[in-house]
């Protein structure tokens, strides 16, 4: 679109764009002149193009509200833009002065305040490319996983496996200091998805279990690795792998509406993410027995009594509270976290990677018992009795 003296704006990169303030309360109270310089003014400081459309609108009305109706001749049909600017101002035909400087400066207004609402929107990051059923973000030095499959509660699929794996990839190299992984909605996650057992590839039932053992010990192996602090915010109830991974994070942050629930042997299933080594040890042995044998489903106080959570939050405020911690600790030295992590860790990392290879051996096992196939297809089988 050609130049013209209204659109100077085109050439001003303001950084903030003040609210627009003007003596208008409605169409029919007429505008200043002093509101009108205030609207050109404004205009110059908007940083979006806001689209041809619009800018033929504002050039019709700053010209009627300035010269009063069109009334130079009409440019050749070959002469697009000069044709189009004519059209636009002799659209308003006999439009009084003091109706155009209104509907001007109330234009200006409406486009300042939609791109001031799309910045505030923008200041949550993107997510990164490449993930459909995670939400992955970097800012104030802390990258946000986010499992994004609200309407399944988070159950994990063989693709958010990879993605999860992906992700702490990513985070490990990029230049966060903590990673923080959450659930989208109102559940944490619901487990492994129970979906993943019906799909099965040409090479049969041995085959998917097979393959479920080696992706599952790589997702874990992820954990144990993972170099940077690693925070679990747990935003709601929690099932099965994503209760037993927890003894892998740094800390674990939960709200009181969050519950831990590993129904393993309800499923014919058996322990992973190296629960079976470290919920003995956090917990000892009895309480984590009743959890991973018995199926006890524990509330957010109880997991915090037995130690498997660090601290338990409201769910009032649990997101205020929790975040305004996460980013103070983010600003601590990155390197100093990451090897007293090191330390921390790096003496029983042997053992883990030793007790996730046989918790993955088990299930490879377990997945093609029969109690195992039961109940997936009774869990299956309630649900479409509903
Ligand atoms: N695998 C597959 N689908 C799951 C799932 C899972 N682990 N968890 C939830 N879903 C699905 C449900 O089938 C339902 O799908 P639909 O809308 O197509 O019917 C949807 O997510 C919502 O779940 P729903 O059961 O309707 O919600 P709820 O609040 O009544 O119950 C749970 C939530 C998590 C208690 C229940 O879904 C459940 O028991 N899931 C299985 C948990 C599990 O055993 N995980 C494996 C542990 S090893």
């Amino acid at each position: 679109m050609e130049s013209v003296e209204l659109w100077i704006y085109r050439t001003v990169h303001a950084v903030c764009l003040p609210v627009i303030h003007l003596h208008t309360t409605g169409a029919a109270m007429r505008v200043s002149q002093e509101d009108f310089e205030k609207a050109k003014d404004q205009l110059k400081l908007l940083k979006e193009d806001p689209g041809n459309e619009e800018k033929l609108k504002l050039y019709a009305l700053f010209k009627q509200a300035t010269e009063g109706p069109c009334s130079s001749p009409k440019p050749g049909m070959l002469d697009f833009v000069k044709k189009a600017k004519w059209d636009a101002w002799s659209s308003l035909g006999s439009l009084s002065k003091d109706s155009a400087r209104q509907k001007y400066v109330d234009l200006v207004s409406s486009l300042v305040s939609s791109e001031s609402s799309s910045q505030v929107k923008d200041t949550t990051p993107d997510s990164k490319h490449g993930y459909e059923t995670l939400q992955v973000t970097t800012t104030d030095h802390i990258t946000k996983i986010m499992l994004n499959r609200p309407e399944k509660k988070n159950a994990i699929t063989t693709q958010m496996y990879k993605e999860i794996i992906q992700a702490l990839e990513e985070a490990a190299k990029d230049d966060s200091v903590i990673t923080v992984i959450t659930g989208n909605g109102d559940y944490y996650c619901s487990g492994n998805d129970l979906n993943n057992f019906t799909n099965i590839p040409s090479g049969g039932i041995e085959k998917m279990a097979k393959d479920g053992a080696v992706l599952l010990e790589n997702f874990v192996k992820h954990f144990i690795d993972f170099p940077k602090p690693l925070i679990a915010v747990v935003n709601g109830p929690a099932v099965g792998i994503s209760v037993t991974l927890l003894g892998l994070f740094d800390i674990v942050y939960a709200t009181d509406r969050a519950t831990f629930h590993t129904p393993f042997s309800e499923l014919g299933q058996s322990p992973e993410g190296c629960s079976s080594y470290m919920f003995p040890k956090i917990m000892g042995l009895s309480k984590a027995n009743e959890m991973l044998l018995f199926n006890k489903k524990l509330t957010a106080g109880e997991a915090y009594a037995q130690g498997l959570v660090t601290e338990v939050f409201p769910d009032r405020t649990f997101e205020k509270e929790v975040w305004i911690r996460l980013k103070a600790y983010a600003n601590l030295p990155k390197n100093s976290l990451a090897l007293s992590k090191q330390l921390i860790r790096g003496v029983e990392k042997e053992k883990l990677h030793a007790v996730n290879c046989q918790e993955c051996e088990r299930l490879r096992e377990r997945w093609l018992s029969d109690e195992c196939l039961n109940a997936v297809m009774s869990f299956f089988g309630k649900k479409s009795k509903l």
